[in-house]
């Protein structure tokens, strides 16, 4: 007999059946012993008579998350206890062998619950039993179907999926960089991206013309309820395009992903799009929350934020910094102003909004080099640092680059809210605490001489 799911024993009323799993909960009521037998499909009851002696004091011994393979009878269950609330309230398993595959320890944290109310140490250190609540099943589950969606929808529109290295050198985003010394080049460093942006620029220089990829990004911040120093985005570049066609796109992609994996949400199917001065005069943020009800778990509210400047004054370095990135495209009439008025330039920017939330942000980008250099120097980045930063692409765009634009949607964000869960932890299988450690691999920790040694680095911790 093959092993079938809880959630086909419909199938195969009346048939002996096997099924797999995880004991969720055991319980007695009078003589007869019920248990809850859980796997990746749902919950199902295992029922055990006295009767059968031998095996209903095996039954006895069992403790919850031990791992049972048992084969039976699908009954339905006598009238009194059916409960039409939970899948499968119908129908029980009268048992007739049981073989437990691994025993368990009492888990140091309750698996059964939805788990707000467990320290986040204790949920984070033992992560793997964490991820067993039904809660945290949902949100992994729904994510898959998110992104295998999303992805299907952009294959269907000619994208192709492409990797971008981790090992790289720094590109700006505005947070710090990860580093990984080189073990060839002591002395010298990788740094992980905070985000593919040069490489989906330079993937359209080589005529890719629509790319996606579901891209690890890397930003050293602080951690927040809507930020982690490692997190994913919905990376997606295209050629030959402006902002209006990038815009109508994500928004189908977007819309058709979310009726299929999400169908109970309420919203608007054609986004708003306010430009940013009007958003803060309105506001007095770039990022409002549109919703009608606040209260409604199901009601989403999506805005378009356009017309940025390109530049922001950073009072730290009394200069002007990039809104976006660097790589961002001028309006084409702003262009004179790069000389006159640099603060006046606005740009071909463009930010997707979620309920108060920003889960997505691009740009069209700088195509030719004389531009990017004119950032560049608006930017006061002196030409022996850019040339050495960022001289492959200014080159690139010497070779025939195609215009070109972008977006990058911060999936676990986007995540988080559909799910109505606070913070993306809940969301990400194995996130960073508040202070970005991984407590269940005790991550950063530290390594052996031997592997300083190999890459030529000694420590001398400055405090
Ligand atoms: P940006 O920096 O705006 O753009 O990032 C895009 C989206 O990623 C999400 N995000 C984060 N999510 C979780 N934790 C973080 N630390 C974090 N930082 C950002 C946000 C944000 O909207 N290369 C450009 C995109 C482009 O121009 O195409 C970029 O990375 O939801």
């Amino acid at each position: 007999m093959a092993r079938i799911l809880s959630k086909e024993i419909s199938e195969y009323v009346g048939k002996d059946i096997e099924l797999s799993g995880w004991v969720n909960v055991v319980r007695a009521h009078g003589k007869v012993l019920f248990l809850d037998l859980r796997d990746r499909s749902g919950i199902v009851q295992l029922v055990f008579i006295p009767s059968n002696k031998e095996l209903y004091s095996a039954a006895a011994e069992l403790r919850p998350e031990w791992v049972i393979s048992v084969s039976g009878t699908v009954n339905k269950r006598p009238n009194g206890m059916v409960n039409l609330n939970i899948a499968n309230g119908e129908l029980e398993i009268l048992v007739s062998h049981i073989h437990i595959e691994a025993k368990a320890k009492t888990t140091p944290i309750d698996v059964g619950g939805d788990g707000h109310e467990i320290g986040e140490e204790s949920r984070m250190k033992y992560r793997y039993l964490d991820l067993r609540r039904g809660r945290m099943q949902k949100n992994l589950r729904s994510r898959a179907t998110f992104i295998q969606t999303m992805r299907e929808l952009l294959v269907g529109h000619d994208f192709a999926e492409i990797e971008t290295p981790v090992l790289t050198r720094s590109t700006p985003e505005g947070a710090r960089d990860y580093l990984v010394p080189s073990r060839t080049e002591k002395g010298k460093f990788y740094a992980l991206p905070q985000s593919p942006q040069q490489y989906k620029q330079l993937l359209m220089v080589a005529g890719y013309e629509r790319y996606f990829q579901v891209a690890r990004c890397f930003r050293d911040e602080d951690t927040r309820g809507d930020r982690q120093p490692e997190f994913t985005q919905f990376d997606i570049e295209m050629s030959f395009i402006e902002e209006s066609e990038l815009m109508n796109l994500m928004e189908e992609v977007v819309v058709k992903t979310i009726e299929k994996t999400f169908p109970n949400k309420k919203f608007a199917k054609r986004f708003e799009i306010m430009n940013y001065a009007d958003v803060m005069a309105k506001y007095n943020s770039d990022k409002p929350d549109l919703r009608q009800d606040k209260n409604d778990p199901n009601e989403l509210a999506f805005l378009w934020v356009i017309h940025f400047p390109l530049f922001e004054k950073s009072e730290a370095e009394n200069r002007l910094v990039s809104m976006h990135h660097p790589f961002t495209a001028p309006e084409t009439n702003d262009i004179p102003l790069l000389d006159t008025d640099p603060s006046k330039v606005m740009a071909r920017a463009y930010d997707l909004v979620l309920n108060g939330y920003e889960v997505g942000g691009g740009s069209i980008r700088i195509n030719n080099r004389e531009l990017q250099e004119k950032v560049f120097e608006t930017l006061k980045i002196p030409k022996e640092i850019y040339e050495a930063q960022f001289g492959h692409l200014l080159e690139a765009l010497e070779y025939g680059a195609p215009a070109h634009g972008g977006i990058a949607l911060g999936l676990d964000r986007f995540l988080s809210i559909l799910l109505n869960e606070p913070n993306i932890r809940e969301v990400i299988a194995f996130p960073k605490t508040g202070d970005g450690r991984d407590l269940m691999m005790d991550a950063p920790s530290q390594v052996s001489k031997d592997q300083l040694d190999e890459l030529g680095l000694k420590i001398n911790i400055k405090q």
